[in-house]
């Protein structure tokens, strides 16, 4: 099979490598990629957002499965797009894929099927005396979202009234966020531990993923400001197996269901982002596509082909996949840039990677690189994952720091304490 991975990142790099294993790849093209990727894969200079681009690419190269990496080109309409000229492609149609790119509508739709989720009011720009009305029969802190995709950026949590007062106006009269943010979801703040989990669905059934666990806050402890993600583990003990039973049949099972009958049959990879509380598991949000970096842990702990995962999902019949996954755990650890998550240089040549070639079970999954005069340069604000696989998270951790140490670049950070909550959660059975 041709496959075309649409995308750039470490998510992208590691559905390569993944793909590259399978038995039924003959040859692998990512658009845009990356230096990782440009290293297992043909790149192909196409943005990920360029529909017409990258639909003209499949037809001429005979592409005979295409994987979408980011929200973007989903809630653009690309699988619409791509099924209507014959062309196969995992993930959801533009109006499945409107449970990320709307908040409004997911909430509502949550509401609807009555899937737990936090408590909430919408509200349009006219609206605005109604919303800063509505803050006050919450309690601090509370959260306001943008209704559109907004890059990550789109939440905030407001610690006091006033706050988030100011913040309606921002999103409403200032246009923070544009047309993203000309509706807004108000809602309660919940406590508890957050998880990410993968469903793959066919739009009638589904499996689940390893769950897993990624570190938004730039420093060590949660400290800082969110990111785009410094890190990630899986599988996370914080979910039981009761625990995924409960997700699987008061969240994951009734979406799915919702969907359908709302005719936006829903096909590809669900993400679920829980917040697991202590009435149960809650939705934070729900993406329309592989988290980043979740994916560099999750993938690597599938033992089954992932391309017949594709393709069961594509065409029906994931019920009679023959799923696996391996008794292992995986940690990675994001290293970025001087000034990440705000302003950062590039350009940095990175030193280190052929040492990591050397070492078995150490994955690079390149985020922000590029290859210039047979060079590895910085190109991001988040430039590699470094990925361990061993059995016990203890050694994986020991390893996976191991590897981070022999990379070098100017101004390099990174997270010392990736991993450490699946180890308290083991040794307190509480995070
Ligand atoms: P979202 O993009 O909706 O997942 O929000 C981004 C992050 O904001 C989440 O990963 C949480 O850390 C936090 N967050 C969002 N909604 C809530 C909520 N209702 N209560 C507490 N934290 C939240
Ligand atoms: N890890 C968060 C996301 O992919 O949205």
């Amino acid at each position: 099979m041709n496959v075309l991975v649409v995308g750039g990142g470490g998510r992208e790099h590691a559905l390569v490598w993944k793909i590259s294993q399978t038995k039924s790849v003959k040859k692998i093209f990512c658009a845009p990629g990356n230096a990782g990727i440009s290293e297992i894969a043909e790149t192909i200079p196409i943005r990920a957002d360029d529909l017409s681009s990258l639909l003209k690419f499949a037809l001429e190269n005979k592409i005979d499965l295409t994987v979408v990496g980011p929200e973007l080109p989903l809630a653009l309409g690309i699988v619409d797009l791509f099924e209507s000229n014959g062309l196969k492609i995992f993930g959801p149609s533009k109006l499945s894929a409107e449970i990320e790119s709307s908040k409004v509508f997911a909430k509502n739709f949550m509401r609807k099927y009555n899937i737990p989720t936090a408590n909430y009011n919408t509200f349009t720009s006219d609206e605005i005396n109604e919303a800063k009305k509505f803050v006050f029969s919450l309690t601090p802190p509370i959260v306001i979202k943008a209704d559109g995709l907004a890059g990550g950026k789109g939440v905030t949590i407001c610690e006091s009234y006033d706050d988030a007062v100011k913040t309606i106006e921002l999103y409403f009269s200032q246009k923070i966020f544009g047309s993203a943010g000309e509706k807004i979801v108000i809602e309660e703040f919940l406590k508890g531990e957050e998880a990410s989990i993968f469903a793959i669905t066919d739009g009638d059934d589904f499996i689940t993923l390893p769950p897993a666990q990624d570190y938004k806050r730039v420093f060590d402890d949660d400290k800082g400001k969110n990111t785009g993600g410094m890190g990630s583990y899986a599988p996370t003990p914080l979910i039981d197996q009761s625990m995924l039973e409960r997700i699987k049949n008061e969240i994951i099972k009734p979406t799915i269901e919702g969907l359908k009958s709302e005719n936006r049959k829903y096909k590809g990879c669900l993400y679920c982002g829980l917040m697991i509380t202590d009435e149960g598991p809650k939705v934070l949000e729900f993406n329309c596509r592989f988290g980043d970096p979740e994916t560099q842990v999750v993938l690597p702990l599938i033992e089954t082909d992932i391309l017949e995962m594709f393709l069961s999902a594509i065409e029906g019949g994931i019920k009679n996949l023959k799923y696996s996954i391996k008794d292992l755990t995986a940690v990675c650890v994001i290293l970025a840039s001087a000034g990440y998550p705000d302003k950062y240089e590039t350009g940095k040549e990175i030193k280190g990677l052929d040492e990591l070639k050397k070492l078995s079970d150490i994955i690079v999954f390149h985020a922000g690189t590029k290859k210039v005069n047979n060079k590895i340069l910085t190109d991001g604000g988040r430039v590699l994952g470094i990925t361990a696989i061993g059995k016990e998270f203890e050694t994986t951790i020991k390893n996976v720091y191991g590897a981070v140490e022999l990379v070098k670049f100017e101004g390099m950070h990174y997270r010392k304490d990736i991993g450490k909550k699946a180890l308290n959660y083991l040794k307190n059975k509480t995070i």
